[in-house]
């Protein structure tokens, strides 16, 4: 059932306000409008409580991940350009790791970045296509991922500015790939790929819309998908997530006739999944 519908000024007006905003600008339209429908009926049409409902939504859905000013990508892709022109490896990891530690969600994975990728890589066929759903700064841990040099990486999130970054980073260490804005509420992925990675991303798209987050574990066509959920919240304080989580996958595998493996990292709880 879709949302009733809205007054199209009440949107532009939301549209509008949000195109000003420092933090929210460069969010991908289709994204905004989404948000700003849903706000605007919460709000019975009010438009001043609506925007606040909007950009409150996205904070919860993005913004929290990200520092309270946009993230400096110049900066971050001159320093990984630098690296790079000296060919120095550990320079390369060195200006990745940095810009991987400005998101909430690398920043808790990077102790463990290593670890992380070999477990799983170590379990699957290696992949000649990766694609990463929801994104955020993880394609930039492809020098971390026991891959063969000729993969290509398809990045996707709904940051304009992160999208753009990861395009030229990827382009920087010579990954094939593609990185585009993509909203995953409603999104088809009809297209094969061998390997899908989702990390992170089941909890957020289930408070955007319930049953999406695990809508989109089936949908993926993907014949191994690796899909990950927090252990920690952001304010580092356990909250049972690892019960709730697996439990709740448990409850939708057991309906599936997958297989799947399960790892732990800390901080995230790790499915491996063949469809
Ligand atoms: C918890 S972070 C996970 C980031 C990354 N997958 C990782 O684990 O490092 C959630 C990410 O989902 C993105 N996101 C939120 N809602 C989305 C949607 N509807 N469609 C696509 N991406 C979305 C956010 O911008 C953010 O980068």
């Amino acid at each position: 059932m879709g949302l009733p519908e809205v007054s199209d000024d009440g949107l532009r007006t939301i549209e509008e306000a949000l195109t000003k905003s420092r933090r929210y600008a460069s969010i991908a339209p289709a994204t905004v409008r989404r948000m700003a429908h849903k706000a605007l009926v919460a709000a019975h049409g009010d438009v001043p409580e609506a925007i606040k409902r909007t950009k409150r939504g996205l904070h919860e859905i993005y913004g929290a991940y990200l520092p309270g000013n946009a993230p400096n990508y110049g900066a971050m892709l001159r320093q990984l350009q630098a690296a790079a022109r000296r060919n120095e490896e550990q320079a390369v990891l060195d200006a990745l790791s940095a810009a991987m530690g400005v998101h909430a969600s690398t920043r808790e994975r990077l102790p463990h970045l290593r670890t992380f990728y070999e477990e799983i890589f170590s379990r699957i066929t290696p992949p000649t296509a990766i694609r990463d759903l929801a994104c955020g700064f993880n394609p930039l841990a492809v020098p971390w991922m026991p891959v063969p040099g000729t993969v290509t990486y398809l990045a996707s999130d709904i940051d304009l500015g992160l999208v753009a970054f990861v395009d030229r980073a990827l382009g920087l260490l010579g990954v094939a790939h593609r990185a585009e804005a993509v909203d995953l509420i409603g999104a088809r992925l009809a297209d094969p790929v061998d390997l899908t990675l989702l990390l992170k991303t089941v909890p957020c798209l289930e408070r955007q819309q319930p049953g999406a987050g695990w809508e989109l574990l089936d949908a993926v066509n993907s014949p191994t998908v690796v899909t990950t959920f927090p252990t920690k919240s952001l304010g580092r304080r356990s909250k049972g997530m690892f019960q709730t989580y697996s439990a709740a996958f448990a409850a939708h595998a057991s309906e599936r006739s997958w297989q799947v493996e399960q790892l732990e990292i800390p901080n995230e709880l790790i499915y491996i999944v063949r469809k």
